[in-house]
């Protein structure tokens, strides 16, 4: 099934940009990739037969995609893993340099909002010349990837025209969630299918409460900005590092949170801002210790937090989020980064939704 959008929802609605009014559009974008597909009352999550049999068949994933695409293949990775499932997410166009090995029930999954992206249809039809089923997850109906895939699994985020990738990051990583749930059969827990019906009004109540332009113009001065995360909050620094220098073109980088004291420890300064993404349970403490090394050297810390540890003591500013399940939390800390980067680009009176130098599709290799 597929879900037509109003032309009129391709103009901007009185948003000063498309990309402000995209980050606005995400809890109904959210609600229409979810809808007839997660059924509350049985607790089962259904895709279709057919994305069921490749996600079930499968014995180990490969995920192929460029940009803010790879960051939810990251996370798709990670999630995939918690499940028992051997996955990797690869740079599309490295997949294609130095394609790794692969068996009889590997399954190819390229994530890629447009279905046009060049990298990754070109990993996408190497895995397909080597014999390996394919999976496309992506936006656009009919898109090269849809159609040249052996699956496809629509996110149903509606046109994105804006350059920078928002509500359909959003969507990716839901979409994700709901083929982790297919790998387990279809069935979900009661509590998992509930956070999934929440989140888009979860994501509402950020957009609602946010502090961000606050934080943007406390910040936009500083010569650098550095984002750090663990587990499923590392694509989450690491696209909120992608965001802000896409659209302020300003020095931003996303770490691993356990990789700062390894080198990049060297480029933090009083003037370069530190957003700590710490959202669930499984290493936030440790990440909480990263953001002591970071206070102690004089850098401002602005952490993304869901309350779950005591990180806010050691932060200059706090960009909160509902507490939820840690599987969707990152969608939440991702909605807050969206805006800090749109605000600093907009007080630097950057071109937001056509920055300099990008395409929203990039049909080249
Ligand atoms: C994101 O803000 C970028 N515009 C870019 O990284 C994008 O995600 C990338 O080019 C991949 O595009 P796709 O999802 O359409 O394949």
């Amino acid at each position: 099934r597929t879900v037509d959008w109003e032309s009129e929802e391709t103009g901007k609605s009185g948003y000063d940009h498309y990309m402000l009014k995209e980050i606005h559009e995400q809890p109904r974008a959210l609600r229409q990739c979810l809808q007839e597909r997660v059924d509350e009352l049985s607790g089962t999550v259904d895709l279709g037969d057919d994305i069921a049999d490749a996600v079930q068949n499968a014995e180990s994933i490969q995920l192929v995609a460029c940009g803010t695409s790879y960051h939810a293949a990251l996370y798709a990775a990670e999630l995939f893993r918690s499940q028992g499932v051997p996955a990797q997410a690869f740079v599309a166009s490295e997949y294609v340099t130095s394609p790794p090995p692969h068996d009889d029930d590997t399954l190819v999954v390229g994530v890629t909002q447009s279905g046009e992206t060049a990298d990754t249809l070109s990993a996408l039809r190497d895995a397909q010349r080597r014999g390996v089923d394919t999976l496309a997850v992506t936006n656009v109906v009919g898109s090269t990837a849809a159609r040249e895939c052996d699956g496809v699994l629509y996110i149903r985020s509606g046109p994105e025209i804006g350059v920078a990738a928002t509500k359909t990051f959003s969507a990716q990583v839901l979409a994700v969630n709901m083929v982790a749930a297919v790998m387990g059969n279809g069935s979900a827990s009661h509590e998992f299918v509930s956070a999934l019906r929440d989140l888009p009004g979860q994501v509402q109540t950020v957009l609602d409460e946010t502090n961000a332009r606050e934080v943007a113009e406390r910040f936009v001065d500083s010569d650098a900005y550095f984002f750090i995360g663990r587990g499923y909050d590392y694509p989450v620094a690491m696209e909120g590092a992608l965001k802000m220098k896409e659209i302020s073109y300003k020095h931003a980088e996303g770490f691993p949170a356990g990789e700062l004291k390894h080198g990049p420890l060297a480029l933090v300064t009083a003037n370069t801002p530190v957003f700590a993404v710490v959202t669930g349970e499984t290493g936030s403490e440790k990440t909480v210790g990263n953001v002591k090394e970071v206070e102690a050297r004089d850098a401002p810390v602005v952490a993304v937090t869901d309350g779950r540890t005591d990180v806010e003591r050691y932060a200059d500013e706090v960009l909160e989020v509902p507490e939820t399940d840690p599987r969707l939390a990152p969608v939440l800390a991702n909605v807050q980064l969206q805006l800090v980067s749109y605000h600093v680009a907009k007080q630097l009176g950057r071109n937001i939704d056509k920055p300099r130098n990008l395409a929203k599709s990039v049909t080249v290799e």
